[in-house]
Formats: structure tokens, sequence, C-alpha cells
């Protein structure tokens, strides 16, 4: 039932405040040609009481005003809700549970990648061919001091990309505009955003506000002050990803999601902390569960770290929560991510009708970190670490 809204009885819009059917739409939306959807209400007085968040969709539209580097496919044309992994595209607001405040808003066209960047398999078709069936989905490779130099490279070039979206953060910008300097920061330097149609990934990276626990798909909505925001980049170059991801404050930011940020931050600091040759990789979940549960947060059970290389995921699966399961020990060589995800209430996750964006089932805030790690004979190496000039933005690093 994928009615236009054109018909004065019927909508296919949803209100923006309410989700009752709308026919409204907001003036200053249509003369900036934005999505209809985000411009849908019922009534005048759901739009007045919307007022004060709405009008920053208005923003900067259609005006070029981002670090010089705004995308070309920025009209409101071929905008589009995500539905389900690469079947769909809909101009109205799927109806579902929403847990939280945020909605899904409408993304843009697809970005290309030039010629002659060496693209993984899933670039063409969205299915990844090599990954699923390969042994190291169940032996955790130890790469060669060749592979080891490629994963430094390509880590270096992720931990610069990251950077980049870091310093464009602020009220105001929508995480479409994050993505297109991801995207362009990546194929700058000579590589593919492993993420782009990862198994149909709509986007370049992914982009998770406030209750999104991870996924979230870069989209028109603009970041409001109070909010956080996860930005997790993947690079392919030189035959091998690298992948980090860190959550930014945006503008002024509550107590509480400074706690959960911190915390989910050190979390990731701890469990690196312990990373050597005999280690469990069971062990990781416990030093994550550990500091969670005592600094008053829990841990997404549904999400691991994993093994990467040549392969975007494979093995070693590593959970972050207690009492895992997960098999075998750290040895030198060996290449994988940690990434907690950690929840201010409950630990338990949901899927939007997208396919894609994770959020916590109680609408409560969720933050995380993410490095790509090498084993060494004496401890960790921290592929993706900070750099000297790396934006300072965590006021904690401060010393
Ligand atoms: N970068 C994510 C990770 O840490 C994976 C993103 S896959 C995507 O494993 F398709 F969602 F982009
Ligand atoms: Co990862
Ligand atoms: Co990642």
């Amino acid at each position: 039932m994928d009615k236009d809204s054109s018909s004065p009885t019927e909508s296919s819009l949803s209100c923006v405040r309410c989700g009752k059917p709308a026919f409204l739409q907001c003036p200053k939306c249509v003369e900036l040609k934005l999505p209809r959807q985000g411009a849908a209400f019922c009534t005048q007085d759901c739009f007045k009481a919307s007022w004060s968040f709405h009008k920053s969709v208005h923003v900067g539209s259609n005006l070029g005003h981002v670090s010089g580097s705004v995308p070309s496919n920025q009209s409101s044309d071929g905008w589009l809700y995500c539905l389900r992994k690469g079947q769909t595209r809909t101009s109205q607001l799927p109806h579902f549970d929403w847990t939280g405040t945020l909605r899904p808003y409408p993304i843009s066209k697809q970005r290309l990648v030039p010629e002659g960047i060496e693209k993984p398999d899933w670039a063409d078709s969205g299915i990844p061919k090599i990954e699923p069936s390969s042994d190291l989905q169940n032996i955790v490779e130890i790469k060669t001091p060749e592979q080891i130099e490629r994963m430094r490279e390509t880590c270096r070039i992720a931990r610069e990309v990251l950077d980049a979206a870091a310093r464009i953060i602020r009220p105001g910008i929508t995480t479409d505009e994050i993505d297109d300097v991801v995207h362009q920061a990546t194929i700058a330097a000579g590589g593919y955003p492993s993420p782009l149609n990862y198994h149909f990934f709509p986007k370049s990276c992914c982009t998770s506000v406030n209750e999104v626990i991870c996924h979230g798909i870069p989209d028109a909505r603009r970041l409001e002050d109070g909010d956080i925001v996860n930005v997790d980049v993947t690079v392919y170059y030189k035959g091998v990803h690298g992948d980090l991801n860190e959550t930014f404050f945006v503008g002024e930011v509550d107590e509480a999601s400074r706690h959960l940020v911190r915390c989910t931050y050190e979390c990731l600091e701890k469990a690196i902390s312990i990373v050597k040759p005999g280690i469990r990789f069971r062990d990781v979940g416990e030093v994550i569960n550990r500091h969670a549960t005592m600094s008053g947060l829990a841990v997404v059970k549904s999400y691991c770290g994993h093994g990467i290389g040549e392969l975007f995921h494979c093995a070693p699966n590593i959970p972050h929560y207690g009492r895992n399961k997960a098999v075998g020990i750290m040895k030198a060589g060996q290449t994988f991510t940690i990434e907690p995800m950690i929840n201010a209430g409950i630990w338990r996750d949901r899927l939007w009708p997208d396919g894609w964006t994770a959020v916590t089932a109680d609408g409560k805030r969720s933050a995380q970190f993410e490095h790509t790690l090498l084993v060494t004979e004496t401890g960790v190496e921290v592929l993706t670490a900070r750099l000297p000039q790396s934006p300072n933005v965590f006021p904690w690093l401060n010393s």
C-alpha cells in the first residue's frame, strides 16, 4: 500500500510528530524541496509543536555549506527511506514500534567509486562471495609480515578517514554529509569504503545516533545539540580491511551520556590491555562486562568483535559480554577487532525495518568504540590507534 499522498482523503505520509496520517506540508520544506515525509504534519497544532526541532531541517539545505564537500547528489530527488537489505526503497516512513524518539530519514543515492580503485567482491553484486565459505571463518589466520604491513597501511588510512569525519561533527550537519566525507576521504586515499554494498548496505560508513547501537544508515537527519553519534569506518586497501569506530558528542551533551561514552571508551581500553599471546578470546568479554556493570551500564550481546584482514568479517568471534563461550587463545600474528557496544539501560537490542539499524529495546542511549588490533609476541599493537594530529574531541584524554 504505497500510495501517493496527493489524494485529499488518503495520505501515505505520516505526521512527523505523532505518526497519524498527514495532509499538511511545511511550506519552508516545500520551498527548499526537502523530502516530503520529513515535512508532513497532521494538523497545524502538531506543526507548531514540532517547530523548535523541525526548523533545523531547513538550516543550510541546498547551500553547499559544509567543509566545501557537499555531495553532488543532495537534491531532494531520489531521497527515499531504506527498507530491508537492498530490496526496496519507499517514500513513506515505515510502520514500526519505535523504541525511542529517533526515526529514519530518507537516504541519498548510492555514491560511486572511481574505476581503478580495487573493490571487494560485493561492490557490484551486494553479495560477498569469498567471505561466507572461506576456511578463515573457522581457523584464525596468522598473518605474514607482508600481510601485517598492508594491515598497518590500511588501518592508518581508516584512522585518518574517521578523523576527517570527526572534524565536521557539529549540530546541524546530516549523517549523509558525514558519509560523504568518509566516502571522499576513502577514495582520495585510493581505498574502497568496505560497508558500501556489503550485503546491500547502502552507504559508505555506519552512523549510529543516540539509541542506535550499531549499523545506523547515514540519512537526511540533521544532528542536534545534545546527540551522540558513532561513526564506524572500514577501508579496503591493498587487499585488506581496517575497521574502527568512535562515538562523538554533538554540542553540549548531558552528564549521563558523557558517562556512557567515557565508560565505553574505557571498556575498550581495558579489553585491549589484556591482549597478548596465550589469553583466551572469551576473557575479553569478562573485562568489558566487569567495567560496564560496575558503572551501571549493560553490554550488547548480539554484535561481536571479529577477525579481519583479506576478509571483512572472519574468525575469531569475540563477544563483549561476560560468561561467553568464545573458543581459542590469542597468538602472535592474529588480527581482529574489539568493538564493545554499551547501553545506558537494558542490554537487549531490536532491528529497524530497514534490516540494518540496531536500536536499544528501551530506547535509551548506546555507545561504541572499535579498534583493529594485532597480537604481537609481547602484547598488542593497536593498528587503528589515534595519531598525534587526531582531533581532540574526548575531554578525558587531556591530562
Ligand atoms: N564496521 C562494522 C563492524 O565493525 C560493520 C559494518 S557492515 C555494514 O564490523 F554493512 F553495516 F556496513
Ligand atoms: Co568491526
Ligand atoms: Co566497524
